[in-house]
């Protein structure tokens, strides 16, 4: 999954920017090249790259066959927003958390849902955000860790999320029963809403894998209280792996399901 991809700056990097290239393409087992004056296109073909990580003075992107891929906190800042002007937010509802909370994202993606669980569990709860996608993860942990431009509350929130590059598949089962309040899935939808979806950037990086009984049942273990699922309105995988539809977004091309664990033995 991560022989695919170069690391390199901008054209004219300062001293630091190419440093840290260089640790970052150690770090995930790709190969630093020095910019000079290459397109990204010619550096793909010379190097036999699909994908490229790209660092900037004060970013990380990835640029795919979709474009270019960009740690931005813009829905999430929207939500939060929303949030504290006393509006609800369909997911927090969902996983029924507040203050204190702790949470486990198996489906870190763009970062949107685990930036706005983090800031309302706050710094008495903690937000743990798992990636599979190396590419992926290294953006959005450089983003949350760095982004500069949002409210104070928003930026500690950012920092609070921990990214983690694993598997869910393999982080639940290294996890104690009943040590998250709740664990939340938003995997890749089975049938894409392409047309309304900031997540086009990463399609050819995310993994799309449906996800599996066994899963699922390793999240009813680990959670507390609730495991949580977010799919397009309509998607079979609710009934399928066993969740049942929140009220709610009856407009909204995406539902969310939860099970609840005092309804379930596991
Ligand atoms: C739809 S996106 C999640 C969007 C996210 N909720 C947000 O707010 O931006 C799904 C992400 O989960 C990742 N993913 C899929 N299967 C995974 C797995 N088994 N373990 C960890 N991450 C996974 C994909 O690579 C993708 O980045």
């Amino acid at each position: 999954m991560t022989a695919d991809f170069i690391v390199t700056t901008t054209r004219k990097p300062d001293a630091a920017s190419e440093i840290f290239a260089g640790k970052l393409a150690a770090q995930l087992g790709g190969k630093f090249v020095v910019r000079e004056d290459f397109s990204f296109d010619s550096l793909k073909k010379i190097h036999g790259a699909e994908n490229i990580l790209l660092v900037k003075k004060n970013s990380v992107s990835v640029i795919t066959a979709e474009g270019e891929f960009f740690f931005h906190p813009n829905t999430a800042h929207l939500r939060i927003k929303n949030l504290r002007g006393g509006d609800g937010d369909r997911l927090i509802d969902a996983l029924k958390i507040s203050d204190g909370s702790t949470v486990l994202d198996c489906t870190l993606g763009l970062g949107s849902d685990a930036l706005v669980a983090s800031f309302i569990v706050g710094a008495r709860g903690k937000v743990v955000a798992l990636e599979v996608n190396p590419l992926i993860a290294a953006v959005v942990r450089h983003g949350l860790k760095n982004f500069s431009d949002d409210t104070p509350q928003i930026l500690e929130a950012m920092r609070r999320v921990e990214v983690v590059t694993a598997d869910c598949r393999d982080y639940l089962s290294t996890c104690a029963d009943n040590s998250f309040d709740a664990v939340y899935f938003d995997p890749m939808f089975r049938r894409p809403v392409k047309s309304s979806s900031g997540l086009n950037p990463i399609r050819p990086l995310a993994d799309s894998r449906p996800l599996t009984a066994e899963i699922i049942r390793e999240a009813c273990r680990v959670a507390r209280r609730r495991v949580v699922m977010k799919e397009h309105s309509g998607s079979a995988e609710f009934a399928r792996l066993g969740f049942t539809l929140t009220d709610g977004g009856r407009y909204s091309n995406v539902s969310f399901g939860v099970i609840d664990k005092i309804y379930r033995r596991v």
